[in-house]
């Protein structure tokens, strides 16, 4: 697909619905009694796995032009799959099930996709095996194809090495299956969608500090969720409404989830003019956005705020491409085991655009100011990837082509058109 630059932004956009909040919300409703009705699900490739997985499951899920209705069976409600789930590109997908899974009583076998079976596995195996499950790597490697065989499983306080939400996610749903209380403690706070939708399904969920806790066998109803605006796709139109000339753009109903709002506190500290405008609470913390061009300065990003913002960090080399000064990212290893090794691949196509980028071993640094020149880009069939070098096509002088392109389906497949309705060519 080929990209060219633009002279301005203006318009509307609505982003599509947090993947992450979706994935949760039909997992949980398949976990609760009664219906549960989702209104702005994300029909991106990676939910769509987690509903088919759960079809395999046996529970029903249909269907609307706006709705997902999830037929919930209650906690102990699933019944054993007749083939391997297929969990696709998505790691959400993958490992929170796992955690589903351990406490089943049948055996199931879950694969993805040639991204999938090379993300470890070993920091779910880890607790879940503590905890009583029976869950191995087929291939040997800690990666998927997995096998989880469920018992019953045991309460632990487990202190996670990594801030992975998707880790702790997996170790508080197993917690609904065990013998006593569960509790998770993260090095750093990650996004805690689990905590707060569980709650509101029925369960006995505390968080203290860093810990969260679940209390087992708790009697979950269904019920109705609105999804937000994912602040992850709002983030490719943060950063072109900063970056390109003459933009002035509003970004609708996006959610500001206080563990997911790290590329705003990052943006407007580079000089971005962001302004929050009808801020209100639908289960989670909703704003329209409205972005206008600016200088960006270099700054440095590590630390407590690297999980916050951790998915929009290919975003934010884009930003601080362009930005004068240089910017430092470190503290973030995790990018090497996204859906790509996210520090080679930005620093790779960053530098094919004449960009002056180093990777480090946990970030990189960005020497920014330098006009970019289209190039050759490989998204390596992830999505944020794609989105991001979209953005950086919009500023470059002469034309980009992607490999690629059309991987941004897994969580936005009406991205293109909705960032050319925008543009002003
Ligand atoms: C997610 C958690 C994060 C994030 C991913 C979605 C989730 O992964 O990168 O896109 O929905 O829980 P980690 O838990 O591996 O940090």
């Amino acid at each position: 697909m080929k990209f060219h630059s633009v002279s301005g932004l203006r318009g509307e956009v609505t982003v599509p619905g947090d993947k992450s909040i979706s994935h949760r919300a039909v997992m949980f409703g398949a976990l609760a009694k009664g219906k549960t009705e989702i209104t702005g699900f994300l029909r991106g490739a990676d939910c769509l796995s987690t509903i088919s997985c759960f079809r395999q499951l046996g529970i029903s899920i249909d269907e609307t032009a706006d709705k997902i209705l999830v037929e919930g069976k209650g906690l102990h409600g699933l019944s054993a799959p007749a083939d391997v789930l297929d969990t696709g590109n998505s790691g959400t997908t993958t490992r929170l099930i796992s955690g589903i899974l351990a406490g089943q009583k049948f055996t199931s076998v879950l694969n993805g996709d040639a991204s999938i079976q090379k993300r470890p596995m070993r920091r779910i195996m880890t607790p879940l095996s503590q905890m009583g499950a029976s869950i191995c790597s087929l291939n040997g490697n800690d990666c998927a194809p997995l096998e989880i065989t469920g018992s019953a499983l045991h309460g632990i306080s487990y202190l996670s090495p990594v801030a992975s939400a998707q880790v702790k996610s997996a170790v508080l749903l197993a917690g609904l299956y065990a013998d006593g209380e569960t509790s998770v403690t993260e090095p750093a706070i990650s996004r805690n969608h689990t905590e707060l939708m569980l709650k509101s399904f029925g369960a006995d969920v505390k968080t203290e500090g860093l810990t969260a806790t679940v209390q087992p066998e708790p009697a979950l109803h269904g019920m109705d969720i609105l999804v937000p605006g994912d602040i992850s796709s709002a983030a490719y139109f943060i950063a072109a409404g900063c970056l390109v000339p003459n933009a002035e753009i509003l970004i609708r109903n996006v959610g500001i989830n206080p563990t997911r709002d790290g590329i705003l506190r990052v943006a407007r500290k580079m000089g971005a003019d962001i302004t929050l405008l009808n801020e209100k609470n639908t289960g989670e913390p909703v704003a329209d956005l409205l972005v206008k061009s600016s200088s960006l300065h270099g700054i440095t990003i590590g630390g407590d705020i690297i999980p916050t913002l951790i998915d929009e960090l290919p975003v934010i080399a884009v930003m601080a491409a362009a930005a004068e000064g240089t910017t430092v990212i470190r503290d973030a290893a995790e990018l090497k085991v996204k859906e790509s090794d996210r520090i080679a691949v930005m620093t790779e196509n960053l530098s094919a655009m004449g960009c002056d980028i180093t990777a480090t071993e946990d970030g990189m640094i960005i020497n920014g100011g330098k006009t970019l020149h289209g190039a050759v880009i490989d998204s390596h069939l992830d999505h944020r990837i794609a989105m991001s070098f979209a953005i950086a096509a919009m500023i470059a002088e002469g034309d980009t082509e992607m490999k690629d392109a059309d991987c941004v389906k897994i969580s936005y497949p009406d991205f293109y058109d909705d960032l050319n309705k925008l543009s002003i060519k």
